[in-house]
């Protein structure tokens, strides 16, 4: 869908990454949930929305949740906060004994990481 939409490759692995970790995170710390990937638009670019929807646990404190290493389950903590990192737009809702909700954005890259680093020599 990624390929389709016109992401490069490079997008196209942040994509496959916060995919996979939204889904590890229904099914570790929610016993499951639904995953949902849409197109998006603005006037001139079509950008990818990838949703995460669960009732779970909810989480008590999001902050913490998004923290580089803080994990309930021993884990190694990377996975929002890399998520967030990855993407355009981030937004988590969540609410104890209800469920969570996370919904992501992202927008083709106008350029490669590469091309955008400066060499200072
Ligand atoms: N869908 C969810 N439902 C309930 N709690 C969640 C959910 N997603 C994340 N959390 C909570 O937020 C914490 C941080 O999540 P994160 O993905 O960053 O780390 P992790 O899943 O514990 O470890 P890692 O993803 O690095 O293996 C989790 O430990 C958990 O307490
Ligand atoms: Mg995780």
């Amino acid at each position: 869908m990624a390929a389709r939409i016109g992401f490069n490759a490079i997008d196209g692995t942040r994509i496959e990454i916060a995919i996979l970790e939204l889904c590890r995170n229904l099914i570790v710390h929610a016993g499951g949930g639904e995953l949902i990937l849409e197109q998006v638009h603005t006037d001139n670019e079509i950008g990818i929305a990838i949703e995460a929807c669960d009732n779970g646990p909810g989480i008590e404190d999001i902050d913490l949740a998004l923290r580089d290493g803080y994990s309930t389950k021993h884990s190694l903590g990377a996975g929002l906060p890399g998520v967030k990192r990855l993407m355009d737009a981030f937004t988590i809702e969540s609410t104890v004994g209800v469920g969570t909700r996370v919904r992501v954005l992202k927008w083709p890259s106008r350029q490669s990481t590469y091309h955008s680093m400066k060499a200072h020599l």
